[in-house]
């Protein structure tokens, strides 16, 4: 591997590292999947990214998947903007708050009433809370591969079988916790079946990626979705689908709009804030209305959510979003596959590619990928030094194999030619 950042990033990031743990707020910033120190972001603007040194990108990344429009798209920075000389936070109501979640409730189907967080990870710990509350049960289940931020309940592993209690995936989650996570295999409908049979009424929620985008992209199994639906109705427990990725991504009410499928609560991020701190958690107004200060007073609150300026650039973005937007992403998306494909045929490779609407995924495996141990069949080798020949050549794509692009409705078409020469000589490179 040859670290290609220049030496302006590089600097800035040794500095960073003084003073902030890993030198990132979040750890897949610090490239540990790659090696190799990160690019320093200067800016953005549109489809692009600009470093410290001064080059250029094209950004696949978006900000983990909330700039749908790419970056400082006009009319996003104009209403944060105007928001801001208004007053940043006022911890009491504003109209903002309100034109958000109408938004929300018209565009998302199964939502009926929805609670603004500040972060998806607030919005999935937030649903679970009410799931176990409205329910009066302690278990949840949910699947191998999904990541729904990192809340203690969701970073535990599966036992080593069946029948053995989940395990903490990091220092600090108590194993009272993991007791209460049962991890099962993605898109595998008989796994959920059995853990409700083996935990009668203790099952509060199923919590799952409607399309898993976290162990790259991993599309549900046809009719997978549906029986989730019909096994969280037999045991009483709630399903939630962790949407923070689909949610206005995939069509304008996200999974559940694309697949048909409703679940009763819905956990929404990215897209949702227009790039700024914002997640919500929505869907059936007879369990919405358990949270505090309603019916059962299930307890959620906090000082910025709500906040005036976040609620404005996700008005702003969610109002952009018309069919020809879902139209654009569609070509752009297809045309990088295909274009892929031909580039994997050419050179005579077999890696998988995966893709539901703007969310695609090459893997470094020619096994099918429906899974976590099918994603972790892929070589790691091979992407890493994959990655570092696109990052030298421009094309800025997720540090790590197990994340998705995401094309975004203002890559133009010569972004998209450019990206699928570079994949060509890059993966050319390696081989
Ligand atoms: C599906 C999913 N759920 C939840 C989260 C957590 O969101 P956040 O990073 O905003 O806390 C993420 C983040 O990537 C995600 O992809």
């Amino acid at each position: 591997m040859v670290d290609h950042t220049g030496p302006k990033s590089i600097e800035a990031f040794t500095e960073a590292q003084k003073y902030i743990p890993g030198g990132v707020n979040s750890p897949a910033r610090a490239f540990g999947a790659v090696g190799g120190n990160p690019p320093v972001i200067s800016h953005g603007k549109g489809a692009h990214l600009f470093d410290l040194d001064g080059r250029e990108y094209i950004d696949y990344v978006c900000s983990w998947g909330p700039l749908i429009f790419g970056h400082a798209h006009p009319r996003v920075v104009q209403v944060v903007q105007e928001a801001c000389t208004r007053g940043t936070s006022f911890g009491a109501p504003t109209l903002a708050e309100t034109a958000l979640a109408r938004q929300i409730v018209q565009m998302v189907p199964s939502i009926e009433m929805v609670r603004m967080v500040n972060s998806g990870t607030e919005a999935t710990m937030s649903a679970v809370r009410l799931a176990r509350g409205y329910t009066g049960r302690d278990k949840i289940i949910k699947f191998e591969g999904c990541w729904h931020g990192h809340g203690d309940s969701f970073l535990i592993k599966a036992g080593s079988s069946a029948l053995t209690l989940g395990a903490p995936d990091s220092p600090g989650i108590p194993q009272a916790i993991a007791a209460l996570s049962i991890t099962v295999p993605y898109n595998d409908a008989g796994a959920v079946k059995q853990a409700l049979r083996q935990n009668p009424g203790q099952i509060a929620a199923i919590i799952v990626e409607p399309v898993a985008g976290n162990m790259g992209t991993v599309p549900p199994r046809a009719g997978f979705l549906e029986q989730l639906r019909q096994l969280a109705d037999q045991d009483g427990c709630v399903l939630i689908f962790d949407e923070v990725i689909t949610g206005f991504r995939l069509s304008p009410g996200g999974a559940q709009e694309y697949f048909g499928v409703m679940p009763d609560l819905t956990c929404l991020g990215k897209i949702v804030g227009g790039g700024l701190p914002v997640g919500a958690y929505g869907g059936k107004r007879a369990i919405m209305e358990n949270v505090s200060p309603l019916g059962k007073k299930i307890s959620q609150a906090g000082t910025l959510s709500g906040n005036p300026l976040a609620m404005s650039a996700g008005l702003a973005q969610l109002q952009m979003l018309t069919p020809e937007v879902y139209t654009r992403l569609e070509q752009l998306s297809q045309q990088l596959e295909e274009g892929m494909a031909a580039n994997l045929k050419s050179l005579g490779l077999r890696y998988t590619l995966n893709r539901v609407g703007s969310m695609l995924c090459m893997f470094f495996t020619e096994s099918q990928v429906v899974d976590y141990p099918t994603a972790i069949s892929a070589d790691t080798g091979c992407f890493k030094r994959y990655f570092w020949e696109l990052l030298q050549r421009g094309v800025y794509m997720a540090p790590s194999q197990f994340e998705c692009l995401f094309p975004s409705a203002v890559h133009s078409e010569v972004d998209v030619e450019t990206t699928l020469h570079i994949h060509y000589e890059a993966l050319k490179a390696i081989h």
